[in-house]
């Protein structure tokens, strides 16, 4: 039996989830880093049979004040958190959201969901770009390729290695890399990519 992460009735599906951070980002690149994210967290939870509707609604959602902070960092994930409780999201869904920002509360990650997400978040851009030298062919891509461009420091350098590296204790790392391919495969249309 999956595990459940406290939802009640109140909780999103993914098209309502996709609805609502439509409402709060213009950005199309942030909107697909939001569905990358969300995908890769679907498809941890299902590995950790943990709760995939759950996980995929945090991917999603996570970054939903991006562009209503204006670039201040400080305030980033709270903003967030505060939006979607007053959307009726589940207050431990939202806390998740609120600590996610790495710049405040690195280091204090301990539940799964937390330490999925921090990888999550680095590992879909690291994913996509892989994608995108192989001219949007997602389908070209293995995880002997991620693997080997994730040791290039000037690849994606947006893309941060250590975080993602917080994954393994979970999911070993080339595990995750496979999981987060799945994943990103499933919604490769959504992405723009093939
Ligand atoms: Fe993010």
């Amino acid at each position: 039996m999956r595990k459940s992460c406290g939802i009640h009735s109140s909780s999103m599906d993914r098209h309502a989830c996709i609805a609502l951070i439509r409402g709060h980002i213009k950005d199309e690149h942030l909107i697909r880093h939001c569905l990358a994210t969300g995908t890769v967290m679907k498809h941890a939870a299902r590995h950790l049979k943990e709760d995939e509707s759950c996980w995929e609604r945090i991917g999603i959602l996570h970054d939903i004040d991006f562009e209503e902070i204006g670039g201040d960092m400080q305030r980033h994930g709270a903003v967030g958190a505060d939006i979607l409780e007053t959307e009726g999201i589940d207050p431990a869904e939202a806390e998740v959201i609120r600590r996610h920002n790495h710049f405040l509360h690195q280091g204090a990650y301990t539940q799964p969901v937390e330490i999925v997400l921090q990888a999550a978040d680095s590992v879909s851009g690291l994913v996509i770009a892989c994608g995108l030298v192989k001219g949007g062919n997602l389908s070209d891509v293995s995880v002997k390729t991620i693997t080997k461009k994730s040791k290039e420091k000037s690849f994606a350098a947006g893309c941060d290695r250590e975080r993602i590296a917080l994954v393994a204790p979970v999911i070993p790392l080339p595990e995750f890399y496979g999981i987060a391919l799945a994943g990103l495969m499933e919604i490769k249309e959504e992405l723009g990519l093939r």
